[in-house]
């Protein structure tokens, strides 16, 4: 119910809805009462002949109008309208979205029950479950990795094989019920030079034009300045830190040689929230599900 800080707003909503309703039934009277004697025009002519009767308007018509000025008395009184009265009846909105969810889930449990029951690659195949996947996934996903699931600058395509914190079912239960935080650390202290080599050499592993003097630095500095510790020696990533791998053509952040040192320099810190208390555990199982057939291909 309305929580006014203070009484006035309180009667100036009832006087207000009072005076309103009470001023509907007055000019209504009004408007029943005859103004002139029987037979008597308002003066109007149309169509050289036609007159217009100064005659109130037929009762029954008017009765119409008074009962819903009753009417709208009497739920005042009911139902909450008037400021902060609560109305006769304790009637309240407060609590029934909770209601109304409980029972939509009363009324899908079965379906989940059904689909808790298979496993992630079966149910990634099946046609019904991923339609019941997709629509939680615009509701719930689509914001962030896009219609399609193809991404976007800083948020992962989803409908791809490349595997940030990695593919396998159990991975994208995890990675959906508790999220993720990456972490790329900035390395300014390594010195401009050196992350520029490092940023010829992160180019030339997935075959992008790089200038081979820095490329052979880039190579050496990889191991010393600790990239490697992360993204592994060989640079195809480590899926239990979400170290993304760089040897491929997929970019989170841009291929560009600007768009990497930016990367090398501040670093990079991005999230994926976790959603197992939301949305519960079969929601978040069939939206796994979902994820899987996008990259499998058995949509
Ligand atoms: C607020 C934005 C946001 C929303 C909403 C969101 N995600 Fe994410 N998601 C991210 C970000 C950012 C990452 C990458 C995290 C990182 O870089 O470590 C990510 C990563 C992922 C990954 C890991 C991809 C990989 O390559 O390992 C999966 C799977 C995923 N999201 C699925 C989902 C699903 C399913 C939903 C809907 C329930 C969802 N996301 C909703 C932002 C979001
Ligand atoms: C502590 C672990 C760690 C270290 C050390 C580290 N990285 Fe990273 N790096 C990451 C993580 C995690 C990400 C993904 C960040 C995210 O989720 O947004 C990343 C992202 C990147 C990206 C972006 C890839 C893309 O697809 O856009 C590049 C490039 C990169 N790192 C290069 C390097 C280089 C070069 C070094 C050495 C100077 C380095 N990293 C050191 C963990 C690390």
């Amino acid at each position: 119910m309305n929580d006014f800080v203070n009484q006035f707003w309180n009667w100036y909503v009832i006087l207000f809805v009072l005076v309103s309703i009470i001023a509907c039934g007055v000019l209504l009277w009004m408007q029943s009462v005859p103004t002139g004697g029987k037979g008597d025009t308002t003066g109007h002519v149309w169509d050289e002949t036609l007159e217009e009767y100064n005659n109130p308007l037929p009762k029954w018509w008017m009765w119409l109008f008074y009962i819903t000025v009753i009417f709208g008395l009497v739920y005042c009184a009911f139902y909450p309208a008037l400021g902060s009265f609560q109305g006769m009846l304790g009637w309240s909105s407060s609590g029934q979205l909770t209601k109304e969810l409980a029972k939509a889930d009363e009324q899908t449990k079965p379906l989940y029950d059904k689909y808790m029951k298979m496993d992630l690659r079966t149910l990634a195949a099946d046609k019904e479950g991923n339609e019941t996947g997709k629509r939680l996934y615009l509701t719930y996903c689509m914001q962030c990795h896009g219609a399609d699931a193809r991404g976007s600058k800083g948020f992962p395509n989803l409908a791809d094989h490349d595997w940030q914190w990695g593919g396998e079912p159990e991975a994208i239960v995890q990675t959906i019920s508790a999220g993720r935080v990456g972490m790329m650390p900035p390395h300014a202290q390594i010195g401009a030079e050196t992350i520029k080599d490092l940023a010829n050499y992160v180019r030339s592993l997935s075959g992008l034009p790089a200038d081979s003097l820095r490329v052979a630095k880039g190579q050496e500095a990889f191991n010393s300045v600790g990239c490697s510790g992360c993204h592994g020696p060989d640079a195809k990533g480590m899926q239990a830190l979400g170290a993304p791998n760089l040897t491929d053509k997929i970019w989170l952040y841009g291929s560009a040689e600007s768009s990497i040192i930016e990367t090398i320099t501040k670093g990079r810190t991005n999230q994926m929230p976790a959603w197992k208390d939301f949305l519960g555990e079969e929601k978040v199982h069939v939206l796994a599900a979902y994820v899987l057939s996008l990259s499998t291909g058995s949509k």
